[in-house]
């Protein structure tokens, strides 16, 4: 078996592992990253499309933001559509300009991706069966295939940046870790149209056949969302019946609906929320979805991963250059404080917007109530846009 020697063995090239790894190149740090899948469906995943102000800033600072600048869509609002009507949240004017920007996560990946190869540092696609060993020592190890041959890799440190199903948050004895998890009776499905925008900003909709969300990718793709059943087959929504109900769904009484097109991709997701604590287990860090999960209602999951990354290639870089370990002891609180701000908001817009089979009608009257409250309220609005626009980075 070949063993090879970082400073930092990345596992997973999501955004997480992606951004850790060019911080840390821009540090002078080492690390390999490994990813089980190919190049090409890493790139081609669809999923989150907002950024935060802190993820852009960050990409940009970075030196990876350029296309990001050139083809990413501000929005300096959004829509709450509830009992026929649509509502503007001003979030800029809320939040001292603050704003969020529309562009995929599989953009986001394909820049990083396209910034590591330029440093020529390992990043390593199609790898097997990633094993961790070690971990009570000071050299973690990380086992794995690799073209057709094993390989060994010393590290001085692990991040797991593997997703939520990876293999780095089992690796951490259960007597030591403790998590926190609420499963949704509901999912998403999501569907890319081949279709030009018809509103400027997403429009969130409560209707009492449930949740449907308009998004977009550019000036020509439309990204739409409808709520539906965890398990729902896709056999059941063949191309009009997402469209009928996209319609009746997101329609508003002053003729607003969304333009249709030919769809390009669809796909069903769960929802759950899930936080794992401590994220850190002597010389490995979990970060991202490796550590917490959040119903995508709040569009927060991949703005927590990237502000994780960020800590943590700060206090690394302070520990390489000074050995002082004060900055390794605080990621675990700093991210789950990060975390849990994030749970509560996603959790708030989640039941804000969907319906369930339990509600009872108090609790339908209810969250219309909880939506009036919020379009009206500038003290309710501005709690909504802050959260939404999300909060500076530490670290950047
Ligand atoms: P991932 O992107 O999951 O990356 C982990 C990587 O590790 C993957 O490439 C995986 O293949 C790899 N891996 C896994 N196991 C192993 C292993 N054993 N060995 C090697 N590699 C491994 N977030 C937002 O902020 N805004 C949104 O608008 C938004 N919308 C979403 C919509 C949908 C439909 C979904 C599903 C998610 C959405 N999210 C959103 C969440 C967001 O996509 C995730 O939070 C984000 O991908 C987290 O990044 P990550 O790098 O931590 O994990
Ligand atoms: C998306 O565009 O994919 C998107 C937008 C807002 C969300 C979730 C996903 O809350």
């Amino acid at each position: 078996m070949r063993t090879l020697r970082t400073q930092v063995g990345i596992v997973g090239a999501g955004p997480a592992g992606l951004m850790l790894g060019h911080l840390l190149h821009r540090a002078g740090i080492d690390s390999v990253i490994l990813e089980n899948r190919s190049r090409e469906h890493v790139i081609e995943r669809v999923r989150a499309g907002v950024l935060e102000q802190g993820t852009v800033d960050l990409m940009t600072d970075v030196g990876v933001g350029g296309r990001l600048q050139r083809e990413g869509m501000v929005h300096r609002g959004i829509y709450l559509a509830f009992a026929g009507e649509r509502h503007h949240i001003d979030m800029a004017g809320l939040t001292d300009g603050r704003a969020i920007t529309i562009y995929g996560q599989n953009e986001v990946v394909k820049d990083l991706i396209e910034a590591r190869l330029a440093t020529g540092r390992p990043l390593h696609f199609e790898v097997d069966s990633v094993r961790l060993s070690d971990l009570t020592s000071s050299r973690p190890r990380l086992r794995f295939h690799h073209a057709n041959a094993a390989q060994e890799l010393e590290c001085d440190f692990i991040a797991g940046c593997d997703g939520s199903h990876g293999v780095c948050r089992p690796s951490i004895p259960s007597s030591t870790l403790r998590s926190y998890e609420r499963i949704y009776p509901f999912g998403w499905l999501g569907i890319l149209a081949k279709a030009p925008p018809s509103s400027d900003e997403l429009v969130y909709s409560r209707h009492d056949r449930g949740f449907a969300l308009f998004s977009m990718r550019s000036h020509e793709v439309t990204r739409l969302y409808l709520q539906c059943r965890p398990d729902e087959p896709l056999t059941e929504w063949p191309d009009e019946r997402i469209w009928t109900e996209l319609r009746e769904r997101l329609g508003t009484a002053d003729g607003w609906q969304p333009i249709e097109g030919p769809i390009l991709q669809k796909g069903v997701t769960g929802m759950r929320s899930f936080v794992a604590e401590p994220l850190r287990y002597n010389r490995m860090f979990l970060a991202g979805d490796a550590a917490h999960i959040v119903p995508p209602t709040g569009a927060k999951g991949l703005n927590l991963a990237m502000a994780d990354v960020c800590f943590l290639a700060s206090v690394l870089d302070t520990f390489f250059k000074t050995g002082d370990e004060s900055g390794l002891e605080r990621y675990s609180a700093y991210a789950l404080a990060r975390a849990w701000r994030a749970q509560r908001f996603s959790w708030w817009m989640t039941s804000m917007l969907h319906l369930s089979d339990t509600d009872s009608d108090f609790d339908r009257r209810r969250q219309l109530a909880e939506l009036e409250y919020v379009v009206s309220s500038p003290a309710a609005m501005t709690s909504l846009a802050e959260n939404y626009v999300g909060f500076p980075f530490a670290g950047a």
